[in-house]
């Protein structure tokens, strides 16, 4: 068992100090994934800070942060390594000439490997935090792969053998939900679910990452976020656009969020224009939310 961090609270202090503010639950999460190596899921909507929690961490553990990001059609190949065709072709090209030292043999030895995000994860073991960004946009074949990986750390290589992970890596897979991921995964993983985070929360996490916005200003944007995430839009707002929208409105000069300024800066905190026209449409309730 790893002991990298004396406590849960201390983790939670660590993570602050890095400018990452998770609540109770997520550092209990993180602290009990990375004494117990097992994989973290965090699954939660788009800009909660899913992502963050891989870089954090890599950050406070001193180790390599190596990123898988996932995507449609994703396979092995584009995941754990492929071979570099051009260069083999070129080999050979070379091997034509009487004088060349290179034999067919060599067209699969380790220059010619391109390691991809998997391979070096293997290879870098306890040195690593593996973050597997964004799992439910891959396919179910893809992430059965993936369990298989997660299980072993090792692969074979035909020609070249098997490499195997002295150590596990750290690791960290997010997913937006956009469809559920298979519970065989799951089970492998510890499971954590966040949240958008709580109007003082989130006011906390304004000023830890935009110092230069005063505390009104934090708290005004903050509220009228969350206001737009109760409204029927499309795209909810995520703490980044948080961040993003106090920074612009305190790089105006203005020190209260009003009507005027909210409609004119929302293109930094709604990226959709039917849910820009809709927030227009009752600006006044975004800012004062009726509650003055
Ligand atoms: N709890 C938090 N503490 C500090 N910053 C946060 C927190 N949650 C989100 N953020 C900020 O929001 C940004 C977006 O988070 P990200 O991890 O990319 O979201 P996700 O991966 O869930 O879509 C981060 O870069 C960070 O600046
Ligand atoms: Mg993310």
């Amino acid at each position: 068992m790893r002991t990298a961090f004396a406590s849960v609270g201390a983790l939670q202090e660590a993570l602050r100090e890095e400018r990452y503010l998770a609540d109770r639950g997520l550092a209990t999460a993180i602290y009990l994934a990375v004494s117990l190596d097992k994989p973290l899921l965090l699954e939660g909507e788009a800009g909660v800070g899913k992502t963050e929690v891989a870089k954090v961490l890599a950050s406070l553990l001193g180790r390599e942060l190596i990123r898988l990001q996932c995507y449609e059609g994703i396979d092995a190949a584009q995941a754990l390594y492929e071979w570099n065709y051009s260069r083999q072709l070129i080999a050979v090209r070379a091997m034509q000439d009487a004088s060349s030292e290179t034999h067919v043999a060599d067209l699969f030895g380790p220059e010619f490997l391109v390691e991809r995000p998997l391979l070096a994860a293997i290879r870098a073991g306890s040195r690593a935090v593996l973050l597997v960004d964004e799992l439910d946009r891959a396919d179910d074949e893809f992430e059965a792969f993936l369990l298989e990986i997660l299980s072993e750390f090792a692969v074979t290589i035909p020609e070249v053998g098997r490499i195997a992970a002295e150590e596990p890596p750290v690791v960290v897979v997010t997913s937006n939900r956009t469809r559920e991921l298979h519970d065989a995964l799951k089970r492998r993983c510890l499971y954590h679910w966040i949240d958008h985070p709580s109007l003082e929360r989130e006011v906390e996490i304004v000023r830890a990452r935009a110092p230069e916005v005063s505390e009104h200003l934090a708290r005004d944007v903050a509220a009228a976020v969350m206001r737009l995430r109760a409204m029927d839009i499309a795209k909810r707002p995520g703490v980044a656009e948080t961040i993003d929208w106090a920074n612009a409105v305190a790089f105006l000069g203005v020190e209260r969020l009003d009507a005027e300024t909210a409609a004119a800066t929302l293109g930094t905190v709604l990226k959709d224009h039917e849910d820009q026209e809709l927030a227009v449409s009752r600006i006044a309730e975004v800012v004062e939310g009726g509650d003055g």
